[in-house]
């Protein structure tokens, strides 16, 4: 009964419901040998995978059994018209230590390969991710056949400290160190082995759950197909192997149609002076011999080659997407932008610590998040317009930054990486095409070299040392949206900031009402949710 009125406003009561509950607590866990209390879901690291189809409803109850509060947020889930969903500090009061909440998620319109993971402080780091899946309804075509697996491959950096070390040293003003290691689905060195039947063809989806490192992931002996980036069903390119940054994710074919035997699965560090690798096994089911010598080697040559890749990642525009009708029917190369919005990455100490920044502000979060002070009409928690539309060239200084845009507008953003390191960007609600990219500076004129026609719709863009990348983004979902760095240090001290994607309409066809079991905290303890959330 309870479930049911807490369902009756914001769901789709057509589409069907999938009900999860689960427990986070924490276990012992030894990714690289080494003990460590770990986040696990249901006892489980990585968390249990979530498989879903186009438009289900997701009820995923979440009790809270760690000693501090905690929120999961779902990467690349768009949450249309539900910020109030979206798990992050910006819109959701922690779920209090001993307490629960339970999100109502609707994957809406949407097809491809994500995860989740825990979003407050350093807590990524002790793991709490997991995999999450949107299959095409049976009545959309996929533009390849059914393979004869479908396995999840959570890889990223590891560090032996645990998540609280990790947050008190970027509290003292100082940055991370070098990462311990890196992981595949939580574990070690050949830890982890994937099954597979000579001739058979296998879909691999592919996250980076990292904190701070890209990876290249390559299988030995064996082609790479790529078939899914984000949700786009990509040009079928094969690839030796595949760079992907922080926070993001694809999906891959591979054939076994090698001699039997075992093979190494790869993922090592990119762009880094010290490469760190790990490898889990390919496992042919007549396989006899195991895997000896060296895994293979990565690309050694850099950015280019990264660049060059990433520039061959290309839409099939006559394959569907979430909807029956060809993903190139969107013309998305003919929309006029309404504003071009350039975001600059730095770095600086502020008050003698280590900050970030975009656009000279450094993110601090306030008491009550951003959404509910919005909703409940709480001043002074956050300020509208301070967050400047180009980079300034100023000094950084700290603020709860929110930026105002139109609903319906169709906004150009340039990401601008004046930096050293590789940037990897994420906007939460949304998805965007990714128009160009290039070393140098941005400049207007590097708009004669945008893909208008073909190029992937994502939501999480890499951005090369000293380079640019551009999107185009339709704003049309209503909500408060983090927009952030997907390094986690840098997103910890200050590198994001919201999107406050407004409608004056204030009508449930854009955006749902507050959640009836929304939890409360900061200075929106005691307001009144609506008493019900029926029609
Ligand atoms: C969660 O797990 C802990 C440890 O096993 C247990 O004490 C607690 O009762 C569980 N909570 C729920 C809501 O299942
Ligand atoms: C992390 O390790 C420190 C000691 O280095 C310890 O005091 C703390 O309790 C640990 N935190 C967790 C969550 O395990
Ligand atoms: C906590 O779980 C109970 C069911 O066990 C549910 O009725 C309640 O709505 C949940 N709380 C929140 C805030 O979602
Ligand atoms: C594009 O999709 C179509 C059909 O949906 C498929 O037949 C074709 O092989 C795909 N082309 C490439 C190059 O991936
Ligand atoms: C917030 O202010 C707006 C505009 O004045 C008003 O329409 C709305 O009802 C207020 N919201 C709450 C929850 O009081
Ligand atoms: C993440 O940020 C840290 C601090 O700036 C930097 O050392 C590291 O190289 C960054 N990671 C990537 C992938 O560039």
């Amino acid at each position: 009964m309870l479930v049911f009125l807490l369902l009756s406003c914001c769901t789709n009561g057509e589409d069907p419901y999938r009900f999860y509950t689960w427990n986070v607590t924490y276990g012992d866990i030894y990714p690289l040998g080494v003990k460590q209390q770990g986040i696990l879901i249901n006892g489980q690291f990585p968390g249990p995978l979530i498989e879903s189809v186009t438009n289900e409803n997701l009820i995923i109850n979440v009790f809270n059994s760690l000693d501090q509060p905690f929120l999961i947020s779902w990467n690349g889930v768009q949450q249309r018209r539900n910020s109030w969903q979206d798990g992050v500090y910006g819109t959701n009061c922690p779920i209090p230590s001993g307490g629960n909440f339970t999100y109502t998620i609707q994957v809406k319109d949407q097809i491809g390969s994500y995860f989740y993971f825990p979003s407050l402080d350093l807590h990524k780091a002790a793991g709490g991710y997991g995999g999450l899946r949107i299959h095409s309804r049976s009545i959309i075509p996929v533009p390849f056949p059914p393979p004869a697996a479908d396995y999840t491959i959570l890889a990223g950096d590891w560090y032996n400290k645990n998540h609280t070390d990790l947050k008190a040293i970027l509290d003292s003003g100082r940055e991370l160190p070098f990462p311990d290691g890196l992981v595949i689905n939580g574990r070690g060195a050949n830890r982890y082995t994937f099954t597979v039947d000579q001739g058979k063809t296998y879909r691999f989806r592919i996250s980076n759950v990292g904190i701070a490192t890209s990876i290249n992931f390559r299988i030995q002996g064996h082609k790479l197909l790529l078939v899914e980036v984000e949700g786009t069903h990509t040009l079928q390119n094969t690839y030796d192997s595949l760079d992907i940054h922080l926070g993001q994710s694809l999906s891959v074919l591979v054939t076994a149609d090698q001699p039997a035997r075992d093979y190494y699965i790869v993922a090592s560090t990119r762009f880094t002076s010290q490469v760190l690798a790990t490898t889990a096994v390919l496992h042919y089911s007549n396989s006899e011999v195991s895997i000896s010598g060296p895994p293979p080697e990565g690309p050694t040559t850099q950015i280019d080659w990264s660049l060059e890749q990433a520039r061959s990642i290309r839409k099939n525009l006559t394959a569907s997407g979430p909807r029956p009708n060809p993903q190139g029917t969107y013309h998305y190369g003919l929309i006029k932008t309404t504003r071009t919005i350039r975001l600059a990455s730095s770095a600086s100490i502020i008050n003698g610590k280590q900050r970030y920044a975009v656009n000279s502000v450094s993110f601090i979060p306030a008491d009550t998040p951003l959404k509910l002070a919005d909703y409940f009409n709480i001043s002074g928690v956050f300020s509208l317009g301070i967050i400047p539309y180009a980079p300034t060239g100023g000094g950084a200084y700290l603020q709860t930054s929110v930026m105002a845009a139109d609903h319906r507008s169709f906004v150009e953003i340039v990401f601008e990486n004046p930096e050293d390191t590789v940037q990897s960007w994420h906007i939460d609600g949304h998805s965007f095409f990714v128009v160009g990219m290039d070393r140098g500076q941005w400049t207007p004129a590097c708009r004669l070299a945008y893909n208008l026609r073909d190029t992937i719709s994502r939501c999480t863009v890499q951005v090369y040392p000293k380079s640019w990348s551009a999107v185009y983004m339709a704003v049309d979902n209503v909500g408060m949206w983090n927009i952030r760095s997907e390094n986690w240090s840098r997103q910890y001290l200050g590198q994001q900031f919201y999107l406050r994607v407004f409608s004056a309409a204030n009508s449930w066809r854009d955006e749902y009402p507050i959640p009836r079991n929304a939890l409360l905290c900061g200075r929106a303890i005691g307001r009144r949710t609506p008493p019900t959330g029926s029609h």
